[in-house]
């Protein structure tokens, strides 16, 4: 299989990466334009780069995406400006890569795949449905999202659906929540759990904003990895759009105690609330991947404790 990674260095292209390998009759190409400002950088990709081809560019350039998804099978994007606070301070940027970053990748495939060989996934987020009415939610809930980022996600979406249907590329989009697991990032600005267990990693106090109360679902990177893979080579989900998340669902205070309890250093301590943040906060969410579960019988394969023992044994190795 001749594969292409969109956001290649990133946290879940570069596990994507990994799995993708693991099949060693796949070739794979990995895209990524490790911009600053997005915090990823070679160092996710260092043992693997000679098994691969890495090119340095951008989702948004035309004539490079173009020659890129020529006679590819499958295609991952996993390129995205990731931050939901860096989208509410530089909002045009988050959409140009959000938004037009995905119209540019599937005009290309409308043209130059005009068999409909290649298969597209699309790395959503859960936070397009904004704060829940009832639980446990499925795909069917109301998108009321509450922040730029997650608004931008939620029309990339669309996208999909439109290109499948009107112009029959052979789209799968699926939403995640809390990925977790090694190549995470640093910083609180890409994820509360990765930051989380890079604080508890390098012995520094986690802070919990509030009580902890709100819940999330959280999903270890190699279960999401390994229905990304799958996803691509089942018919069952071409034009479709599914949650692919864990059933459990954990209160932030317990997922920061379990990870002070795993790694076996720092401590959990309780801030207020800053403003800013409190007002893109979706509380609590708990989302059902019944739909992709019954479809495709995917179960996620590590708990919570599962999975932080795996990513401990990878950081500690690395
Ligand atoms: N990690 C999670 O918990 C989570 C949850 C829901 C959805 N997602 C989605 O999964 C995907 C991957 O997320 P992640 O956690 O790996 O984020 P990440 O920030 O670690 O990775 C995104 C990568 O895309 C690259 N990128 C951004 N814009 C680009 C462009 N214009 N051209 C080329 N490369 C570009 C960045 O440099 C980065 O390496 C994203 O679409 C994200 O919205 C992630």
């Amino acid at each position: 299989m001749r594969i292409l990674v969109l956001g290649a260095a990133g946290f879940i292209g570069s596990n994507l990466v990994r799995r993708c390998l693991r099949d060693p009759a796949n070739r794979v190409v990995a895209l990524d334009f490790l911009d600053p400002r997005l915090q990823s950088s070679l160092a996710s990709l260092a043992d693997v780069m000679s098994a691969i081809e890495f090119v340095r560019g951008d989702i948004r350039d035309e004539a490079l995406i173009g020659d890129l998804v020529d006679g590819q099978d499958v295609i991952f994007n996993c390129a995205a400006q990731t931050s939901h606070s860096f989208a509410m301070s530089d909002p045009l940027f988050d959409a140009d890569v959000n938004c037009l970053g995905n119209l540019r990748l599937l005009e290309a495939l409308r043209a130059r795949d005009p068999e409909r060989r290649t298969v597209v996934v699309y790395t959503s987020s859960s936070t397009a449905v904004g704060p829940v009415d009832g639980r446990p939610i499925d795909e069917t809930h109301l998108e009321r999202p509450l922040d730029i980022y997650s608004a931008n996600k939620c029309a990339a979406e669309k996208y999909y659906r439109i290109y499948h249907h009107v112009h029959d590329v052979k789209t799968v989009v699926l939403r995640f929540a809390n990925v977790y697991g090694p190549h995470g990032k640093a910083s609180p600005a890409f994820g509360f759990v990765n930051y989380f267990i890079q604080l508890a990693f390098k012995g520094e106090d986690i802070t919990v904003y509030g009580g902890g109360e709100q819940r999330r679902n959280v999903l270890f990177v190699g279960d999401a990895v390994e229905i990304l893979y799958r996803s691509a080579f089942d018919s069952r989900l071409i034009g479709t759009l599914h949650f692919a998340v864990h059933d459990e669902h954990l209160p932030v205070r317990e997922i920061a105690h379990s990870i002070v309890s795993v790694f076996g250093r720092g401590r959990v301590a309780h801030v207020d609330w800053p403003q800013a943040r409190r007002r893109i906060e979706i509380v609590d969410q708990f989302i059902a991947a019944r739909g992709l579960q019954e479809l495709t019988g995917w179960r996620p394969q590590c708990s919570f404790e599962q999975g932080l023992v795996e990513t401990k044994r990878i950081m500690d190795a690395d």
